[in-house]
């Protein structure tokens, strides 16, 4: 089952999640080990991302044995593509805080072999001990990482085609649709799904519907944020607008 909380804002939301990411590191790192997180680009993690760096700064919080991966990346963009998520993290994360580099792991946008690069990426997870928590957005298709509909409950890390909705949705970034690519390498719902927890962000009245989906359809492939569902320790953080309450 997943659970829903409803903060005043996308802030509030934002402190809170990063208030548990916080404690996952500092228990890990009492007992001598990494913790290892999920993350995740786009708009809605942005204000995540600045409270971690805040708790950082200001309050000691360390990544110096923190190991990420994130969901998914473009496919041909370079790393130092502005709109890569390679970039993304790097902006937002990665050269704010004391993480060292091969610790990071963010998919190979430019590998000449998607298979063999997928693979190495699940195998990675699965060598670090499995995915402690999972920061996710939503789609407006219902896609988690670019698993697009339809998204069978099995998939692992590989590659996909982008939904045009999505193109659509992101060419905000890119300035013109023709400009998004068409591919990506993600994450699996189910390389998803074995993650220990699993915080799911979702912010403003354009996600308002595809919330109410996630939330009440049946699990299904054709909206494969329902397969959320499913899982024990998955926490849906909103916002009045999201929730269909304001
Ligand atoms: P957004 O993207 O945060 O930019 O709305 C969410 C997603 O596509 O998962």
């Amino acid at each position: 089952m997943s659970s829903v909380v409803i903060h005043r804002d996308a802030q509030a939301a934002a402190v809170a999640v990063a208030a548990d990411i916080a404690a996952i590191i500092r228990e890990r790192n009492r007992a001598g080990r990494a913790a290892v997180l999920g993350l995740a680009t786009g708009s809605t993690p942005l204000p995540l991302y600045r409270e971690l760096v805040r708790l950082h700064r200001e309050e000691n919080l360390s990544f110096a044995h923190v190991v990420t991966f994130n969901l998914d990346e473009y496919e041909g963009l370079p790393a130092d593509h502005p709109q890569s998520y390679r970039h993304y993290m790097e902006q937002n994360l990665f050269s704010q805080v004391d993480i060292p580099r091969a610790s990071t792991h963010v998919p190979d946008g430019m590998t000449g072999d998607p298979a063999a690069a997928c693979g190495a990426f699940e195998k990675a997870i699965a060598d670090a001990g499995g995915l402690d928590l999972q920061v996710l957005g939503i789609g407006r298709t219902g896609h988690i990482g670019f698993n697009e509909p339809p998204s069978a409950k099995d998939t692992r890390t590989r590659r996909v085609a982008l939904d045009d909705v999505t193109r659509k949705d992101n060419s905000v970034f890119f300035g013109d649709v023709a400009s998004v690519p068409r591919a990506a390498l993600t994450m699996g719902v189910a390389t998803i799904l074995e993650a220990r927890r699993i915080e799911l962000l979702a912010f403003g009245s354009g996600k308002a519907g595809i919330v109410r989906r996630a939330r009440n359809e049946s699990p299904n492939a054709g909206c494969p944020a329902t397969w959320l569902q499913l899982h024990p320790a998955c926490t849906f953080h909103l916002d009045p607008a999201s929730s269909g309450q304001a």
